[in-house]
């Protein structure tokens, strides 16, 4: 009887947490994010590289949102989890204002 509602509860927490860090691509820098994203994602994420190419318009503003709430990174988990909370705060700033639907759409960093 208690399970469910411990779960549920944990859940919120959780879901809580998360949108308090890192809650609709708002606030992060990306300017930073740019410089970051050039310099510690691109060199996994180019053409023939392991993690294939991938710039912002690979993802509409949405999908940008959840990949960095989930925050599960197929490719490297641990070189994802170095990062500071701010850091891919930034990144994802950058990644989000220029997704495939966004109003300024960009194909590389
Ligand atoms: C050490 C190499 C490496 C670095 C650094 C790296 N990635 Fe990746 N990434 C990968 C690999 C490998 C994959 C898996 C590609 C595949 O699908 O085969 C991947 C996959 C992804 C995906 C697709 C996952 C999905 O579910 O759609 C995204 C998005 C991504 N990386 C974003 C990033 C971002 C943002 C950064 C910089 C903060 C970054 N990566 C840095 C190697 C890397």
């Amino acid at each position: 009887m208690m399970k469910p509602i411990i779960k549920a509860a944990a859940c919120i927490l959780l879901t809580l947490s998360f949108g308090a860090q890192v809650y609709a691509a708002d606030g992060g820098n990306p300017k930073k994010g740019k410089h970051l994203y050039k310099k510690e994602c691109k060199a996994c994420h180019s053409p023939g590289a392991v993690g294939k190419e991938m710039t912002p318009m690979s993802k509409t503003m949405s999908q940008w949102d959840r990949f960095f709430k989930r925050m599960k990174h197929k490719g490297d988990q641990e070189a994802f989890n170095a990062f500071s909370d701010k850091d891919l705060k930034d990144i994802q700033q950058f990644l989000y204002d220029h997704a495939a639907d966004s109003d300024q759409p960009q194909t590389c960093g």
